[in-house]
């Protein structure tokens, strides 16, 4: 049976510092509280070997924002695969909106991405999802078969077995406005149609598919109550314990 997952994307928040004690209280809440999903928390590279430190991975997974599409060498700046993994972390989200829109990252670099994520112990936290513009002109399945087919379904049936799969529609995304749960499993049932069309119905079945975009404590049963909606990936309400908490509850 596929995992029930509630990853947290920080994004570019929190210093050391700050990191630090958010992660230390989310720990303590939910030790006190065992969640009855995955919880993993996506931190800037900076915070993970710190973070890494305070969680107990028992409860409390963790992720980096994003690698590098080289293996090692002169690339000033990049941090990889590699080192992400000796930080402790276990996950890496790759093909965010943001870094394909802001930082221009192509099918072929995420491509490469995912390759040595996997070649390093990684899982993938592999996000696609349509613009506002294509989802008007009703494209959305075509844009996540295209990102899909891009990026991940190069891989073998093992590999694509160590990718979550997030659907993010980008009008979502930190906007306050969410798909409706009828809109988002809609996608998520076509999302999990194509993966069984190519790795075959138990590959389909055990592979999370998460919701990510304005998700919260409010929305999140409802969203979650879907039969092809696994969790969410959050990021405004990751970023207060007992917000991201309210979201883990929805599986309760
Ligand atoms: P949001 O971001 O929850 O703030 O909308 C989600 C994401 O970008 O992962």
């Amino acid at each position: 049976m596929r995992k029930k997952i509630v990853a947290g994307n920080w994004k570019m928040n929190k210093n050391l510092q700050e990191g630090v004690a958010l992660a230390k209280e989310l720990n303590e809440v939910l030790t006190a509280d065992k969640p009855n999903c995955d919880v993993v928390i996506c931190t800037p590279f900076i915070h993970l070997a710190s973070v890494a430190q305070i969680i107990n991975p028992d409860i409390i997974g963790l992720g980096a924002e994003n690698c590098a599409d080289k293996e090692k060498g002169a690339y000033t700046g990049e941090v990889s695969a590699e080192m992400v993994k000796s930080t402790g972390a276990q996950y890496v989200i790759l093909g965010h909106s943001e870094r394909r829109e802001y930082y221009n990252e192509t099918p072929e670099i995420l491509k490469e991405k995912v390759l040595l994520a996997l070649a390093n112990g990684l899982k993938v936290i592999f996000c696609i999802g349509e613009s506002l513009e294509e989802r008007k002109a009703n494209k959305q399945n075509e844009v996540v078969k295209a990102e899909l087919e891009g990026s991940v379904f190069n891989l073998s049936a093992e590999d694509f077995s160590k990718i979550v799969i997030a659907y993010e529609p980008i009008w979502a995304i930190g906007t306050g406005l969410t798909a409706t749960a009828e809109q988002a499993e809609e996608i998520h049932a076509y999302i999990r149609s194509l993966i069984e069309a190519k790795y075959g119905a138990e590959v389909a079945d055990n592979t999370s598919i998460l919701y990510g975009g304005s998700c919260k404590a409010s929305n999140a049963p409802e969203l979650f109550a879907k039969p092809d909606i696994d969790g969410g990936l959050i990021g405004g309400a990751s970023l207060k314990a007992p917000d991201f908490k309210g979201i883990i509850d929805a599986w309760k």
